[in-house]
């Protein structure tokens, strides 16, 4: 499983490598200094998730698999109430280990057509086409590979029935809460009424639990953070010193905003594709957003985006939700 904004190094096309290169010069220029976090997942990249989804301190995968494993029986009901049959349509699918559970009870109760993961690996789907109908005898996997948008409107073509479209993992807390009433506006205009929408959303919760979960003891998260200065190196012949950066992670309980930053130990100047960029020591360079939602804020981005919110499902401690939503 890994982020539904994930970008692989493993045969990325030229055009993905300039758009990279692009995206790195700009976001470096901007003030504050910026990387995108959708760069985070090369291979390495993650492998590190892979670890992080592990570490005691980051809550947010348990808590999310708590739902899905316990309450498939209960969602696929409520989604049954809005069609019997559809397609189930996922944003950067992954490995597919959030949605197994609800795919094995929605095949179970037959309430289910294709399974459309959507990503932008093209490994990743070639591996689920393969994989899955192994292991969900009955399923039908048909796994679209490029942007969501796109795919979403291939989907849409390629079947007439109702679509469930999923963003789990709480890949919307990696815009800020304006990209993120952007991006739900426009998959709503994707989507035809009695389509249905399910997303998992981190909430507010002690702030110290947060910021933890984003500065594990063992340092994965830095490293995680760091991968990122490495790719540049690789991919884009940079000469970032990973030395001279340290990871500083912080969380704002007024806003919900937690952001990762790698701070400049120095003044320094780092070479990119045949560019200088010069930090001065103590300059923060911003990695990821990863922001935290209240319930009524969740209610509110569903209703402005034109959406209905419907039900939300929690885990037991109440950190973590999957919110489902209907098309008006
Ligand atoms: C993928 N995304 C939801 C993760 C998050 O929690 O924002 C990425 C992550 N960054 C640091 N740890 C995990």
């Amino acid at each position: 499983m890994r982020t539904a904004l994930a970008y692989h190094s493993t045969g990325i096309s030229e055009k993905q490598r300039l758009a990279f290169e692009k995206d790195v010069l700009e976001g470096l220029q901007e003030v504050p200094r910026r990387l995108h976090s959708k760069y985070f997942y090369d291979a390495t990249g993650d492998a590190l998730f892979q670890q992080i989804m592990h570490c005691p301190e980051y809550y947010l995968t348990r808590c999310e698999m708590e739902i899905l494993r316990g309450q498939a029986g209960q969602i696929v009901q409520s989604l049954q109430q809005h069609a019997p049959v559809f397609d189930l349509v996922e944003l950067g699918a992954g490995d597919a280990s959030k949605s197994f559970y609800l795919l094995k009870e929605l095949l179970r109760v037959g309430a289910m057509d294709t399974y459309f993961p959507i990503d932008i690996s093209r490994n990743i789907i070639a591996q689920l086409q393969q994989s899955l109908p192994a292991k969900l005898p009955g399923l039908t996997v048909q796994g679209l590979n490029g942007e969501y948008m796109d795919m979403l409107q291939a989907a849409r073509q390629i079947t007439g029935r109702p679509k469930l479209v999923m963003f789990m993992g709480s890949s919307i807390g990696n815009f800020t809460p304006a990209e993120a009433l952007q991006f739900c506006t426009r998959l709503r205009q994707q989507l035809q009424p009695g389509d249905l929408l399910m997303i998992g959303f981190d909430l507010r919760k002690n702030p110290q639990t947060i910021l933890d979960a984003y500065n594990d003891k063992a340092g994965i998260t830095r490293a995680f953070n760091l991968n990122l200065l490495e790719r540049i190196n690789r991919e884009l012949d940079g000469d970032f010193d990973l030395s001279q950066f340290t990871h500083f992670p912080t969380y704002d309980p007024l806003t919900g905003a937690c952001r990762s930053f790698l701070v400049s130990l120095k003044e320094q100047a780092v070479h990119i594709a045949g560019k200088t960029v010069r930090f001065a020591a103590n300059e923060p360079l911003f990695m990821e957003i990863s922001q935290k939602y209240t319930v009524e804020e969740i209610n509110e981005l569903g209703s402005r985006s034109g959406f209905k919110p419907a039900e939300m499902f929690y885990d037991s401690k109440r950190w973590f939700t999957d919110v489902l939503w209907q098309c008006r």
